[in-house]
């Protein structure tokens, strides 16, 4: 049944899965560290289409907290990839109101990569049109760990009873605090799974899952995945009269 175009949900944070980095490479006879040269390309025309698009909250899965098993030299490559990503788009960012926030356990992080990162978000700080979350070194499981402890030690200083411990402790404590949920998520490279991403953000969001590889990803797919989110009907538990309700349609459209 068509839906009527003021029943498109709102669309405020995407997060995106990029993989297929290393087949896309591997396909052509190509080393794996091709494909992830190609992905930062990827990346830089996406973080423009969704600037274009008037997105404002954009998080990324660049590196997992499982990805540090993988061989030394791929983990090497992907760093320096970071170090130049940050070097070359900091001025790009700066003019497009960019602000990077990086979310994950940044103290398996060396010293270097470390001081780029929170040099590149104290310098893109007050950009306002669009908050690019890179989640490195991340995992949901490993977050809502970090985040329990932090929770147990306050209740250990006696600063919080355990019967009164709710959800927002929980949304105020994770890497994630002060970013809405993510609306849409978006999986490349046909994998179906979330692989550790975002375990408790992505509650409620829509599923997005695209045969391409990242580096084959580009503004055209991008929008393909949105005008998709766009046909979505979201009812969070709820019937879906009470959502055609919520949205402040005078009548369902059934
Ligand atoms: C995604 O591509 C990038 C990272 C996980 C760092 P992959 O490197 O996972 O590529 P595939 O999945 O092996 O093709
Ligand atoms: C997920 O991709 C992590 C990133 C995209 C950074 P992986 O390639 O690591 O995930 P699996 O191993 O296919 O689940
Ligand atoms: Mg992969």
């Amino acid at each position: 049944m068509p839906k009527s175009a003021n029943s498109s949900p709102a669309l405020h944070h995407l997060a995106i899965i990029m993989d297929g980095n290393g087949r896309w490479a591997e396909e052509r006879g190509l080393p794996r560290v091709a494909g992830h040269q190609q992905g930062v390309r990827t990346v830089v025309e996406i973080v423009d289409e969704c600037v274009a698009q008037g997105i404002s909250y954009l998080t990324l899965f660049a590196f997992s907290s499982e990805n540090w098993g993988r061989p030394q030299s791929e983990i090497e490559t992907l760093m320096a990839l970071l170090l130049e990503f940050m070097a070359s788009q900091r001025q790009r960012m700066l003019d497009d109101g960019v602000s990077l926030r990086v979310i994950g356990d940044d103290s398996r992080l060396s010293d270097e990569v470390r001081t780029a990162l929170r040099n590149a978000e104290q310098d893109t700080a007050s950009g306002s049109r669009m908050v690019l979350t890179l989640a490195l070194s991340y995992g949901g499981r490993d977050e809502i760990v970090r985040a329990t402890r932090k929770i147990a030690q306050r209740v250990a200083a006696g600063e919080l009873a355990p019967e009164a411990i709710g959800s927002a402790d929980f949304e105020s404590t994770l890497d994630t605090a002060g970013l809405p949920d993510p609306d849409l998520l978006i999986r490349t490279s046909g994998e179906l799974r979330i692989s550790n991403f975002l375990l408790w953000q992505l509650a409620y969001a829509e599923l997005y899952f695209v045969d391409a590889y990242w580096p084959d990803f580009g503004p055209v797919e991008l929008r393909r995945a949105l005008d998709s989110y766009r046909q979505r009907r979201r009812r969070f538990g709820l019937t879906a009269e009470q959502t055609a309700e919520g949205e402040g349609l005078s009548n369902s459209a059934s």
